[in-house]
């Protein structure tokens, strides 16, 4: 059974696993050359760095020369900014490269159509195994610049919302970029979301445009986007335009908004002038669950994201001119946004889009396409390695993964069979293994190991070290930070980095109030960590009430407003329970109202379906346990310690119970529990 990751690897097992990889130097401290695998011509300009120590350090104390200098170098800009930054940790603000000008879709396509215009931007993997379709930067630019015109020939102006409800495809890539080019904010809806998900966000953000298509098909399963969408219009009255891409071509139900994106861009214009942007313009939103109340649109602004994205692209994943590169997140979470989309072309690299499923025709999915088409970085979930490696390693090992170098891991701690697994099967033992931590807000990769090739120590299970510009820090309850000893923490950024999010989109107190004012001074990840040997960072997981389902991030609140929705409902708890595949899973107990029988006929199957109608299907609970109370203090709150105890089957462990107002409730819910098993 996977227990949580401080359970699974306690420090005292770390070290022999340090031994193991023979740990001579620490990297801080011994660094004597810069040890960079891909070269950064920059450093040249930074005074006295000779060493990667000095490089990281520099990063930091010199914050604004460090990024000044790559974003004048990295970045091409309409006009040059003349402020690096302005950022204050103390109050939550975050400017870079004030006074710049940009177009973010003329950095991640047009100078590089214009310098290799044949070079591959996207392989698409699509679902049927073995079909491909391969798009040239030259190509993109079109397909880009068609789109964008569309937009606009409908009246989509720069700072509208336009809601992206899509599949992996190299037409959602063209419906992000086409809205970076004429300013539009772009808000990419998770195509697994329920229509009611959808409506949620296409409100909040006060989206007029929705790009969506026909169908998708993942795993061989066809889900009917369209008609999900019809079913959000249906909330969102202020919508005017669906722009419909196709994907099966199969019927679906019409309504009076559409436009055929296909027919609308054969007749467009094939060259639209980008809208020169300022550097703090928005980007896009992106939502993400929290502890409470409704998902959060988590703000990304121009040029700051873009260069982060970039950098930690190159760096992270040791990219050279040449590779191919593939990210199999989805395009509608952050990992997309960063590593399928800006960080590669913003570099100009090859970025390969996976439409399918990792079992799909059968567990040797990923492995055959490394092998097709000779994939040098690999970026995956370890939800999917779990599960794969329960089929065993011959679905690995009959495909030649030679091309490989570097694999990535994301989304949620790695437990070590699965961080072995990856890099002695998967891996053969030649590659490196970076386990990358960081989130929506944190824009891309904060704390991850660098590629061990030139003999860097990497240690399993753990990001391990911040990326240039940022600076972790363990703090403490009373808001100090901890030094010293394997002292566990809340997980804070102490430093501002260009990749940082603005803000919630409408609603800027949330967004201090989430992330600046729990711990004054920092930004607070609402992640727990600690350090292994005084050294290296480890993520003990989320210190609030969001679940991690799949590498998914869930608000238990999510789920319980759809169970308290429910007519028979008086109340619902939900908690995460650890899962040997999904890495945690939900787990619901529910409180019936007076009258209604627990034995009422598919009642948990009711309850099921409403949760997968109304949020996703992996917001599901695994498990419900209806009862006719649910453990309050006096005061009258949920009692949830003990009922993660519960859930987890710990029923002989609850803990102090002498503050509930009734704990008889608790012995009929342990009972209940103990049946379940
Ligand atoms: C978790 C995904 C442990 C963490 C990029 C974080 C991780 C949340 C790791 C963000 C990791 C992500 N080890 N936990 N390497 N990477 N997480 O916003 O709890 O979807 O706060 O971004 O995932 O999820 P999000």
């Amino acid at each position: 059974m996977i227990l949580s990751l401080s359970k699974q690897i306690p420090s005292a097992s770390r070290k022999i696993k340090l031994q193991w990889f023979s740990v001579t130097t620490a990297p801080y401290s011994h660094g004597h050359e810069i040890k960079l695998t891909t070269p950064m011509p920059e450093v040249a300009s930074f005074k006295g760095v000779t060493s990667y120590t000095d490089l990281y350090n520099y990063s930091i104390t010199n914050s604004n020369h460090f990024w000044e200098t790559h974003a004048k170098s990295r970045l091409k800009w309409f006009e040059p900014f003349h402020t690096t930054s302005e950022c204050d940790m103390s109050v939550g603000k975050a400017k870079w490269f004030l006074g710049g000008k940009l177009n973010v879709s003329v950095n991640c396509v047009d100078r590089h159509a214009q310098t290799n215009p044949d070079k591959i931007a996207l392989i698409w993997e699509k679902d049927e195994l073995g079909q491909n379709e391969f798009v040239t930067y030259q190509q993109l630019l079109e397909m880009v610049c068609r789109l964008a015109n569309s937009l606009v020939d409908s009246g989509v102006r720069k700072g509208d919302r336009v809601a992206i409800y899509m599949p992996v495809s190299p037409i959602a890539v063209a419906a992000m970029l086409a809205c970076a080019r004429i300013g539009a904010v772009h808000s990419v809806v998770f195509a697994g979301f329920s229509a009611d998900a959808l409506a949620q966000r296409i409100k909040d953000a006060g989206a007029e445009t929705i790009i969506t298509t026909d169908q998708a098909v993942r795993g061989g399963k066809v889900i009917e986007l369209k008609n999900i969408v019809n079913a959000a219009l249906v909330q969102c009255p202020s919508v005017k335009r669906v722009f419909l891409s196709h994907r099966l071509g199969k019927s679906y139900a019409r309504t009076d908004k559409d436009i055929d994106l296909d027919e609308a861009m054969s007749k467009a214009d094939k060259y639209c002038e980008p809208v020169s942007m300022d550097s703090e313009d928005l980007l896009f939103m992106l939502y993400t669950s929290g502890s409470t109340g409704k998902p959060k649109g988590i703000v990304h602004t121009q040029a700051g994201y873009l260069l982060y994205a970039m950098m930690t692209q190159k760096y992270v994943f040791d990219y050279r001119d040449g590779d191919i590169y593939a990210c199999v997140a989805d395009v509608g979470w952050i990992t997309g946004h960063s590593y399928v989309v800006y960080g590669p072309l913003g570099n100009g690299a090859t970025s390969v889009l996976f439409e399918s499923v990792p079992t799909y025709p059968d567990p040797g999915r990923y492995w055959n396409m490394v092998e097709r088409l000779r994939i040098n970085q690999f970026y995956g979930a370890p939800t999917a390695i779990r599960l794969l490696l329960r089929y065993g390693d011959s679905y690995v090992k009959k495909y030649d993964l030679s091309t490989l170098r570097v694999l990535g891991s994301v989304g949620e701690p790695i437990n070590h069979e699965a961080w072995e697994w990856y890099h002695n099967v998967v891996g053969n033992g030649k590659c490196d293994v970076v386990d990358t931590w960081w989130q929506t807000e944190t824009g891309g990769i904060a704390i991850t190991p660098r590629p061990s090739s030139l003999g860097d120590v990497i240690v399993p299970s753990a990001p391990m070290r911040p990326f240039f510009g940022i600076q972790p820090a363990l703090v403490g309850e009373d808001g100090k930070e901890l030094v010293g000893g394997d002292s566990d923490g809340a997980c804070c950024l102490k430093t501002p980095w260009p990749g940082m999010a603005r803000t919630i989109y409408g609603d800027h107190e949330r967004f201090l109030d989430t992330y600046y004012r729990p711990y004054p001074g920092y930004y607070f990840s609402g992640d727990g960590a600690r350090k292994i040997e005084n050294e290296f960072f480890q993520i003990t997981g989320r210190m609030d009430d969001v679940l991690n389902i799949s590498g998914h991030r869930l608000g238990t609140a999510e789920i319980e407003d759809i169970l308290d929705e429910h007519v028979d409902v008086a109340e619902a708890a939900v908690v995460g329970v650890p899962h040997h595949i999904k890495g945690e899973e939900a787990f619901a107990f529910v409180s019936l109202k007076e009258g209604v029988s627990k034995q009422k006929v598919n009642l948990v199957g009711e309850l099921k379906s409403d949760v997968r109608q109304k949020v996703a299907a992996f917001a599901v609970p695994g498990q419900i346990l209806i009862s006719d109370a649910l453990p309050k203090t006096r005061s009258g709150k949920i009692m949830r310690r003990i009922l993660r105890k519960l859930a987890a089957g710990e029923v002989n462990d609850l803990g102090d119970t002498s503050t509930l107002a009734d704990p008889t409730v608790v012995e009929r819910l342990a009972a209940e529990r103990l049946k379940m098993k």
